[in-house]
């Protein structure tokens, strides 16, 4: 799958750099061609001697330098390549990158590049859950940036967290699915008649393969994502702003952790996530029975928002207007309610039911008692004012309600709260 391909791996300045000697030592292995950058930062950590020494080619370093611009230039080395790799990607290079600086080698190579950018961010736990780096990170996904990691552990600083760099070999597997979606992305496009062609950049963060470990190996997993929508005639519903970004994110997340999936999805804009069974359904009782269907399961995370109330009746044709006449009342009946009856089952129940509480006030207090109220485990309470720009963004701050507290996190990209939330339920799992 690597033979003959052409990497160009940019190496920043972070401790995890020794790393990246393994990664180019795999990647010559699997008979793939690398050309390294190597930032000024960069050669703190590790000398160009020995980067040239296992590429079996001269390291890049300088933007100036006339020799390497004679024979080929920046542009050109960004182009050259099949993939551009970031490895160690620091909070700076991000930055660069989502802002469109380009000051260095690196800086410039990124931007001048049109090929598939693949990070593996590398740095202190506090910088990776800063708001700047989130922010970064939610740009760079939207811009079609690919990441792999970082991953959760202790870190050379002291600090425990999210912030090493991945592994080289999940880089190396990352490489190969980053290729992969290359090699598919413009037969996926043509062939996208009927349904909305996603745009590029959530088609490539589609394929993230950032989270992968193995803590939900085995396990099954159902989600509801999305909002539903309730007919009132044939061409009008009632509907609600989510997008199912969040719901996706886990979907997303828990395969990447080993888990076997099913996301039961309202109609949404998303593409379905990779190794993911998605079952397309529209209203609240539709949703409910898929989810029925999808049982047994471990874990079942009801991230969607479903609509509280359906019309009494559906009419048949669509409704006209009477000239003069006044508008027609809905007479509204209350749906069934997925999560509550999940949750109070006595057959099947899963191990663990995790519900959403979307909140426009006293969000703790009131996720606190819709938690109880449900009979659910956990309850992921998220403040949906249209100033927090939940509802439809692509960041979110939430806190984890269980039987022994809370637990709040940052602002953090929805991504991430995915990612944080699987990992939680691996500890859980591990613990039980
Ligand atoms: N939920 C559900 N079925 C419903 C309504 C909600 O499964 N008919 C789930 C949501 O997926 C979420 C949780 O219940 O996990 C809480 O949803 P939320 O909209 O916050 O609460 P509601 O039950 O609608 O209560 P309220 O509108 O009073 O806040």
């Amino acid at each position: 799958m690597l033979k003959d391909k052409r990497i160009l791996l940019i190496i920043g300045g972070g401790i995890a750099a020794y790393k990246s000697l393994e990664l180019i030592r795999l990647l010559r292995k699997a008979e793939a061609s690398v050309h390294a950058i190597l930032t000024s930062a960069g050669q703190h950590f590790v000398t160009p001697l020995s980067v040239s020494a296992l590429c079996e080619a001269r390291v890049f370093t300088d933007l100036f330098d006339l020799t390497a611009e004679a024979e080929m230039g920046h542009i050109e080395l960004s182009r050259a390549a099949d993939l551009v790799v970031v490895a160690p990607a620091t909070a700076d290079l991000m930055a660069k990158l989502a802002g469109g600086l380009a000051n260095d080698l690196a800086s410039t190579t990124l931007l001048a590049t049109d090929k598939a950018v693949l990070m593996a961010p590398a740095m202190n736990v506090r910088m990776w859950t800063h708001a700047a780096t989130q922010r970064n990170l939610v740009q760079l996904i939207a811009d079609g940036v690919l990441f792999v990691g970082p991953d959760e552990g202790p870190m050379a600083c002291g600090e425990y967290g999210p912030g090493r760099m991945a592994e080289p070999a999940d880089i190396l597997q990352a490489i190969t699915a980053a290729l992969a979606d290359e090699a598919v992305r413009p037969a996926l496009v043509a062939t996208s008649t009927t349904v909305p062609v996603p745009k590029p950049s959530p088609l490539r963060a589609e394929s993230l393969p950032a989270l992968t470990s193995d803590a939900l190996q085995g396990v099954r997993v159902v989600i509801t994502s999305g909002p539903t929508h309730e007919p009132i005639d044939p061409v009008r519903y009632i509907a609600n702003r989510s997008s199912g970004k969040q719901g996706y994110a886990i979907a997303r997340a828990a395969a990447a952790a080993g888990a076997e999936v099913t996301l039961i999805s309202g109609p949404v804009q998303l593409a379905p996530p990779a190794g993911v069974e998605v079952v397309q359904v529209e209203s609240a009782r539709d949703m409910l029975n898929a989810v029925e269907l999808a049982l047994p399961a471990q874990v079942f995370i009801a991230a969607a928002a479903v609509a509280d109330w359906r019309t009494a009746a559906t009419a048949g044709q669509k409704i006209k207007k009477v000239p003069g006449a006044r508008g027609p009342t809905l007479a509204l009946v209350e749906n069934p309610d997925i999560l509550a009856s999940i949750a109070k089952r006595r057959k099947d129940r899963p191990r663990l039911v995790i519900g959403f509480a979307a909140e426009t006030e006293e969000v703790v207090t009131h996720a606190k008692t819709k938690r109880v109220r449900k009979g659910c485990d956990w309850i992921v309470a998220n403040d949906v004012t249209p100033a927090s720009g939940v509802m439809g963004g692509d960041l979110n701050t939430v806190h984890i309600i269980d039987n022994s507290g809370v637990e709040s996190w940052p602002k953090l990209a929805k991504e991430e709260v995915a990612r944080r939330l699987i990992s939680r339920i691996g500890d859980y799992f591990a613990a039980h």
